[in-house]
């Protein structure tokens, strides 16, 4: 039997491209809010034994959360065999300590919240830095798919002499892959985060790749404060404008246009968030793994 696909807030052309491949129509949900602001949740299909997929990446979370726990809890309820969340942009991954006393560790409150409602999650290149693994904070199967080989591939085919530049030491893990992929240079610098908005990024030592084309690569870009900040310090050393990538285009309030605005020659991204800059198609590498889930043996 075909699984059945279902979305609450999604668009764009990774979720088209996955219902394209998996042959599968998106099924119909009746959503209707009432005056109050509570939500009415209908499902016209049958749903006996039936593996359903929720497609929803989970940025600007907090809004999306409770329609999809009603989601998942309405299709259990009507008889689905399981329910899986592909969730290509996974939230509340940063707040993983308690960096001062009274902090609530939110990343965790979140991971013990979608594993009471899902048989299991696929996410695109979770923010992990001090967690090291999905499994330590979800106690469902989950599945991490990593951008890297289609980043890398952009940047074979769109650029030449690329000089990668992470810019602090969580984009270690992207830059220093890709950048060995491709075989080509890559330098990581520091960064320092006073506020949400006020970010202090060292100068890199740029002497010997005067000729090269900076790539800044970063997992997410917010406030796109961290582009901003690397970028300003390119121009001081008047580097060529460099192209920024970003696996999660979450773009905050006017960022898109204020990176623009900066000095870049492009912005780039993953379609894990739907957006105009989304450039690099996931689809291949997420279905992949939801063949293991679904163990349906016509996913192509
Ligand atoms: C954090 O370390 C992440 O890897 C990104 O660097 C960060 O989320 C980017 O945030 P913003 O765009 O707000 O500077």
């Amino acid at each position: 039997m075909k699984p059945l696909l279902f979305t609450l807030f999604s668009d764009g052309s990774l979720l088209e491209n996955i219902s394209k491949k998996l042959d599968t129509n998106i099924t119909p949900i009746t959503l209707h809010q009432f005056p109050d602001e509570e939500t009415y949740i209908k499902i016209d299909a049958d749903l006996k034994n039936q593996d359903c997929v929720i497609f929803d990446s989970l940025d600007r979370p907090n809004n999306k959360l409770l329609p999809l726990i009603f989601l998942a809890e309405t299709l259990r309820d009507l008889g689905a065999r399981q329910v899986g969340l592909v969730a290509p942009y996974l939230s509340y991954m940063r707040q993983d300590k308690r960096f001062h006393p009274g902090e609530g560790i939110t990343s965790k409150y979140f991971s013990n919240l979608l594993s009471n409602y899902f048989n299991w999650l696929i996410t695109v290149d979770p923010h992990l830095h001090r967690v090291k693994s999905l499994t330590e904070i979800y106690s469902i199967p989950t599945t991490v798919v990593h951008a890297i080989d289609n980043i890398s591939n952009w940047i074979k085919r769109h650029v030449d002499k690329p000089l990668l530049i992470g810019p602090d030491i969580e984009s270690k893990q992207w830059v220093e892959q890709i950048a060995n992929n491709i075989q080509v240079p890559c330098l990581i610098l520091e960064k320092i985060r006073y506020s949400d908005h006020e970010v202090e990024i060292s100068a890199p030592e740029i002497e010997r790749y005067k000729t090269y084309t900076p790539i800044l690569v970063d997992d997410i870009i917010s406030t796109a404060k961290t582009m901003i900040e690397t970028v300003k310090q390119l121009k001081k050393l008047n580097t060529q404008p460099p192209i920024c990538i970003g696996i999660h285009a979450i773009f905050a309030a006017n960022a898109y246009d204020e990176l623009f605005k900066a000095g870049v020659s492009d912005i780039v991204t993953c379609n894990t968030i739907f957006h105009p800059s989304n450039k690099i198609d996931l689809a291949d590498v997420i279905l992949n793994e939801l063949k293991h889930y679904l163990k349906w043996k016509e996913i192509p």
